[in-house]
This record gives structure tokens, sequence and C-alpha cells, in this order.
């Protein structure tokens, strides 16, 4: 508990005038948006074309700044290795692009002792393995992150679970990571993701880092009384503000978050800008998207290359049309409402179409994850038994993970993706699932309100559906196995263009280069002379050298050389005109 619980008393609400920028920068993402939406309009199937990324590039602009990416997983790097999770296939080509260090937990625990990250090259980038104390994995991971917060993230109160152990090991690894983490300080940015590491920051500044620290939530953010029932949720939000730049994947998050921090910390915001005692916290939207091309291109080369494997199953099909649902078996995925809706359709509509379940085998020491496991494998037992003949399997279902390019070729197969979590942050199998499409017959999404997919995605372009209600998902099955081609090719070709216009890429540009603009660039005794009694760069959190900051600034200065001091001087010194 000695992490994360010096900062002080609640704040009063400080509201602060609006900065045009910031709206610019929104301005700007929801425009490439309505570019896509405007490019999908021609319903004619296309082949992946390169010119909405050239119209879009934003790569000209790429904040030349090396970073440091803290996660608590890392990723393999090995193509022919399954990932796990939507971090881990976000993160990926980002560092070996931007040559960035991601420090996250090597897999192997230790004694207390600190040793330094062991460093191997990927791509552009270095991954820095560290092994985590074994006294307080346990309490960090299983516990505070996956049995506290995940729920609560997810609006799922009543799973959760946890002690004031599990957050004092929480934040004894943030501080241990934080130290660790230290060692790279001659870096120019730091870059923090997910739920594991939320006071991170708030660490990393308590050992002296004034440079800029970002930190990205991979999973939903929810309203004010679900975030209540987290114990320590003033200080975690608090700490929270010890970073320069808040990102979220959706509007709904950062509302949610926005409204947190008024109704707990009494913290009020101007799109999306609020300042603390410590300075300013941006908070912004940045919707992780994947890379469409390459993912369309491994799609075509995996179906050729699995051929055999995709055939035998397509005969066991026996002329059902096929669906795939590829999901970690969590309880947030909404796996067993799914095979529920399954099995409506296959009572009224026998042999009409098959499930692919992949289910992956996740958080495997947590008894909630263990429970839902023997929920979905009896309801699948069952829906079999029902319905399954020897010519006919009603649902394929499997619990090893398969490779992306393994996956590519099945969702290239499969007629309808169904991607229906109770709640998500983004999914990306949502998009992987669009992009891996044959344009000239693609396939149709059948996607939840509730996951952050469903707002770059609209009615007009997946079927969405209330994932609680298995009759909906029914019926959204049923009519995305009948689609006419026209009908699915516009809707596909709507979502593909938002795909290519919002990237995996654009979204890493897009936050390193808020992030590097979110501290001071003048140089500091600029700011001395005038009289503001600063002593040094770190200490002006408050000024930047953006236009609309210059403007604020000079605003401010104005101010000052009008106002006349008590000996009738104006604040610089000379008389007042
Ligand atoms: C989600 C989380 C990630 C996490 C992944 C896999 O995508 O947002 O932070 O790494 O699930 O979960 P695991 O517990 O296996 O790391």
């Amino acid at each position: 508990m000695n992490s994360v619980d010096a900062l002080g008393s609640d704040r009063a609400g400080t509201s602060y005038a609006p900065q045009q920028q910031q709206l610019m920068d929104q301005t700007a993402f929801d425009q490439r948006l309505s570019d896509a939406q405007q490019a999908g309009a021609d319903p004619s199937p296309r082949v992946v074309s390169a010119q909405p990324e050239e119209r879009l590039d934003t790569s000209a602009q790429q904040a030349n700044i090396r970073l440091v990416i803290v996660s608590n997983r890392l990723a393999t790097f090995d193509r022919s290795q399954p990932k796990t999770g939507g971090l881990a296939a976000a993160l990926e080509p980002v560092v070996e692009r931007s040559g960035a260090v991601w420090m996250g937990s090597s897999g192997n625990l230790s004694d207390d002792s600190e040793r330094p990250a062991n460093l191997t090259q990927r791509g552009e980038g270095h991954v820095a393995g560290l092994d985590l104390p074994a006294a307080h994995y346990p309490g960090y991971c299983q516990g505070f992150a996956n049995s506290t917060l995940w729920p609560a993230l997810h609006s799922l109160p009543d799973r959760i679970s946890g002690s004031e152990e599990h957050y004092e090991s929480y934040s004894e690894i943030n501080a241990f990571m934080a130290r660790a983490a230290f060692d790279f300080r001659d870096r120019d940015a730091y870059w923090v993701h997910d739920y594991h590491l939320l006071p991170l920051g708030f660490c990393l500044r308590k050992l002296g880092i004034d440079r800029p620290i970002g930190f990205f939530l991979h999973t939903p953010w929810p309203a004010p009384d679900m975030m209540e029932r987290v114990p320590n949720h003033h200080e975690l939000m608090r700490s929270m503000l010890e970073y320069d730049l808040l990102g979220f994947q959706t509007n709904w998050d950062l509302n949610n978050f926005l409204a947190c921090l008024y109704s707990h910390l009494g913290l009020a915001s101007e799109d999306g800008l609020v300042i603390s005692e410590r300075g300013r916290t941006l908070c912004r939207k940045f919707p992780i998207g994947i890379d469409p091309k390459q993912f369309a291109e491994n799609a075509a080369e995996s179906l050729a290359d699995q051929n055999d494997y995709i055939s035998s199953l397509q005969k066991k099909l026996n002329g059902a049309k096929l669906a795939i649902g590829i999901d970690r078996l969590d309880y947030t995925k909404g796996i067993d409402n799914r095979i529920e809706a399954f099995n409506h359709v296959f009572a009224a509509e026998p042999r009409s179409i098959s499930l692919l379940q992949i289910a992956t085998l996740t958080r495997p020491e947590i008894e909630a994850y263990g429970e839902y496991k023997r929920n979905v494998d009896g309801l699948v037992s069952r829906v079999n038994g029902e319905h399954g003949t020897d010519e006919w399997t009603p649902i394929f279902y499997e619990n090893n993970p398969l490779t992306q390019a393994q996956l590519a070729g099945l969702y290239r197969a499969a007629h309808v993706g169904v991607v229906t979590p109770l709640r998500d942050g983004m999914n990306l199998v949502a998009k992987e699932y669009v992009a891996a499409q044959d344009p000239n017959d693609p396939g149709v999404l059948v996607l939840s309100k509730f996951a952050g997919a469903a707002e770059d995605f609209n009615e007009n372009e997946a079927l969405l559906v209330d994932p609680t209600r298995p009759e909906e998902i029914a019926a959204a099955l049923s009519k995305a196995a009948k689609m006419s081609l026209e009908e699915r090719i516009q809707r596909w070709r709507a979502m593909m263009d938002k795909l290519e216009a919002y990237t995996i890429h654009n979204w890493s540009e897009d936050f390193i280069r808020e992030l590097d603009n979110s501290r001071v660039t003048v140089p500091a005794d600029q700011f001395r002379n005038l009289g503001f009694g600063w002593v040094n760069e770190p200490q002006m959190p408050l000024y930047r050298t953006r236009p609309a900051l210059d403007a604020e600034l000079k605003r401010t200065l104005d101010r000052l050389w009008f106002l006349p001091t008590t000996n009738g001087a104006n604040h610089m010194g000379g008389a007042a005109p």
C-alpha cells in the first residue's frame, strides 16, 4: 500500500477553458472515419487499394521519439506461435517498426531481488523481459488485476472479488516495474498499457521521471457507480492523473472516465483536458486497429496453405454454412449465450449452419475461469448431443490456440463471424474477420453492441446484437446466413474502408505524436526571465509549444503586460503603455 497512497487530498473541481487543438485532434480523427464512410458508398467489390492509406498516411508527421513501452505481458514475436489477447497483437508491429523498448513480465518469477531486464532485439526495437517477484505476483495478477479490476472494468459487479492484500501486491508490483523502467530513463517518453499498470506512471514520477508518460487502456472503462465498487478507486484514479496522456478505445470509455473523475474526485474536464495539481492530463479516444492489408494478404495465402484442413472441415459441414467464433475462454466473451443462440438456430433451421468455436484457455489459476470452462464445455456437449447426427456436427469446439495465419484462413472460409462479448474494449477479432474476407464474396459480421468495435461499425455494416439475448443473436445469425451477395459486399466494403482509414500504425502514430506534444519544449530560461518563477522545464507543465497553447501563452503575457504592479510598472519590469 505504500506506493500509491501519497497523492494528497481530493482536489476541488477545476474547470478549464477549451483548447482548440484537442478539439481539432478529435475532429481530424472523426473526419478520417467519415472520409472512409464516403469512400465506402461504392458497393462494388474492390481489392484492397493502397489509396486510403496514401491519403491518410501520417508517417511524415511521425514523432521521432525513443519510446519505452511497459505492459504486463509481452508478445512472442513468433509468427508461428499463437498470440494471446489484443494487446500482444497490437503492440508487436509498433515495437518492430518504431524501435521502442518494450518491457514486461518474462513469464518467470523471482525472489525479491531486483535484476535488470534482459534485452532481446525484435525488428527495430527491443523486448525487455522482467522476472516479477513471486511473493506479490498472485495478488497482483490473479488477484487485484484479474479478479477485482477486470470484472469491474467490464461492468460485471457480481464477479468482483479480492482483498486488501491483493491491492498491496498490485501496488508493490507496479512500484517494482517502475524501478525496472527507471533504467531506461535516458529515452524520451514512456507508454504504459492496460489495467495491470494503472498506477505505474505515478510510481515513475515518484522516482523523479519528468519525461512524458502516456497510458492506454485496452479494456472498457465503466460508469462511476461501477468504479465505486473497486476498493481504493479514488487513489487509483488520482494516480492516473500523473500521466500526461490517457488513451481509451471508445467515446463510451472516455466519457465514463471523465464522469468518474467528476463524481469521485470532483474534477471537471473540458474537451478531455483535466487539470490537477501536477498539471494537465489529456484524455482522448484512440480506437485500436489492425493492419488490414497484411491480414488480407495472410488470409488469401493461408486459405491456400490450409486447403486440406479447411476442405475436410467443409466436408463435415455437409452443405451447412460455417460460422466462426474466436475467443479467450473468458466470461466476458459471452460464449455461453452464443451457444444458446446457435441452439435456437439448430432447432428452427436444422443443418443450415455450423459453428467453429475456438475458445483458448486463459487465466487457469482463477476459479471463475475454470467454472466458466466447465459451463461452456457442458453446453457444447448438450447442444451437440441434441442436434448432431452421424453426418453433421453442429459445433466444432477447440481449446487450442491457432497462429494468426491459420486464423486468417479460417476467417476467410467462414460465412459468418460471431463476436458477441458482454462487454469488450475493442475486440480485434471483429476487425480481423472483416479484413480476411474475399472482396468478391465476403462473409457477415454479427457483433455485440457492447464491443468497442461497435462504435466503429454501425448497424448498416455489421449485424449488431444484444449479447445477453440468445434469441436476438439467433435471428441475426439466420439473417447473416441468408444475406444476398450484394448486401454482403455493401456492408463489408464500408467496414473495410474504415479499417484501412485508421490502421494499427495510425493508432500508434497518433498516440505517440500526442504524447510528444504533451510536454514543454521551450527552454526554461525564457520563462524564468519573464518572471513566472519557473526554474526548469518540468516545472512548466502548463505551457507547451503547440499553436493553440502558444496563443494561450501570448494571451497570458499580454494580460501581465497590461496589469500594473503596485509601483505602477507592468510585470515585465517596464512602464505600462
Ligand atoms: C486482454 C487484456 C490484456 C491481456 C490479454 C490476455 O486482451 O486487455 O492485457 O494480456 O487479455 O490475458 P492474459 O491474462 O492471458 O494476459
